[in-house]
């Protein structure tokens, strides 16, 4: 990337330092789909452990996580119950339904999450004619609702209320360790309501691939058979996971920078140009403007003066930042928003 660019289209972009790279060089490895990677292992251990599970699997990508987590976890003609803003409805390529054979019932949630009441009354009825309700999904943080980090006790109130009809609980936690530095509490707190959890380590903590599905050993083994059967089983893969471990080593405490980097390109834009910017509870590296103007001529203007943000919606744009943008370059970035945003 040209070094006057500031890439703010995802915190997917990141690139491999130095260092992790030396760690990737240096990584012992087997094969995985063998059980035999010391690395990989190493790997879902420490995952586990942090996610205060009994057993995790490296999978290849969040959409791999989230989907060998739902088929695990259903039957093709159930109900899964799920915010329709949320990854897995909108940016899944409808892989729950087509490779998992579920219907997904829809919510629109405060924030992207259910109240107990809303789940209850999602819930199908013991009928004939009716679905069986088997899962309830969760995001968090939540990617189209501004980033917004959820507290664990609003969690717990939709997966408990989901329990009690039956059905168990997934969390799409591809930035769970945003929500928890921005909630300043754990990840198994985050965690504990829900039966799995995916968390991604190729997003905020910036390794190049790779995502952890954790839960109960009986959940993870039927997971492990899932990643199979979508051909993300990997042989040596203890060369990737090596970049996890060094993420989860060096990347988790900085995610706070990124939040601040994040508030203030929300607080220029705001404050400037009067533009509706998403104000989450409980805010992250996100930031979702609401623009007057068609949001493809501001993604435009804005790459003219080397600023790269993305559309979401035909009045959204969102800009993410990450590891490699720091505040210099945010505060750059908040200047041309605010500019090219007046002129809109
Ligand atoms: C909330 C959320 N879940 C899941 C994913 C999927 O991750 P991947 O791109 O690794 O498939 C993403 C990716 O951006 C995401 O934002």
């Amino acid at each position: 990337m040209p070094p006057n660019i500031v890439d703010l289209r995802s915190d997917t972009l990141t690139v491999p330092g130095a260092g992790m790279r030396a760690a990737m060089a240096a990584a012992e490895v087997g094969d995985d789909v063998w059980g035999e990677d010391p690395t990989v292992k190493r790997l879902e251990e420490r995952m586990a452990q942090l996610l205060g599970k009994r057993s995790s699997v490296y999978v290849p990508s969040g959409t791999m996580g989230n989907l060998a987590s739902v088929a695990a976890q259903s039957r093709p003609g159930d109900e899964v119950i799920v915010d329709a803003q949320a990854h897995v409805v909108v940016y899944e390529v409808g892989g729950a339904a087509a490779v998992a054979g579920v219907q997904l019932r829809l919510l629109d949630g405060f924030e992207g999450i259910p109240d107990a009441g809303m789940v209850r009354d999602a819930v199908c009825e013991d009928d004939i004619h009716q679905p069986t309700s088997r899962l309830l999904c969760v995001e968090n943080t939540h990617n189209r609702r501004g980033g917004a980090a959820i507290a664990v006790e609003r969690i717990r109130e939709c997966a408990d209320a989901a329990h009690d009809c039956g059905l168990r609980v997934h969390c799409d936690g591809a930035r769970l360790f945003n929500a928890a530095a921005a909630l300043d509490c754990s990840v198994s707190a985050l965690a504990a309501p829900c039966d799995t959890v995916s968390v991604c380590l190729s997003k905020g903590l910036g390794a190049p691939v790779g995502s952890v599905v954790a839960g109960d050993a009986d959940v993870i083994g039927e997971v492990r058979r899932w990643r199979k059967r979508l051909g993300g089983g990997m042989r040596q893969a203890g060369i990737i996971a090596a970049a996890g471990i060094y993420a989860l080593d060096h990347n988790v405490a900085r995610l706070r920078d990124d939040h601040a980097n994040a508030r203030l390109i929300a607080s220029r834009v705001r404050e400037s140009t009067g533009a509706a910017v998403a104000e989450p509870t409980v805010p992250t590296n996100i930031v979702l403007i609401e623009t007057r103007a068609d949001a493809h001529d501001v993604v435009r203007a804005a790459a003219e003066q080397g600023v790269l943000v993305t559309r979401v919606g035909p009045h959204a744009v969102r800009c993410v930042t990450h590891l490699d943008v720091g505040e210099v370059e945010c505060r750059r970035a908040a200047d041309v928003l605010a500019l090219t945003l007046s002129r809109a």
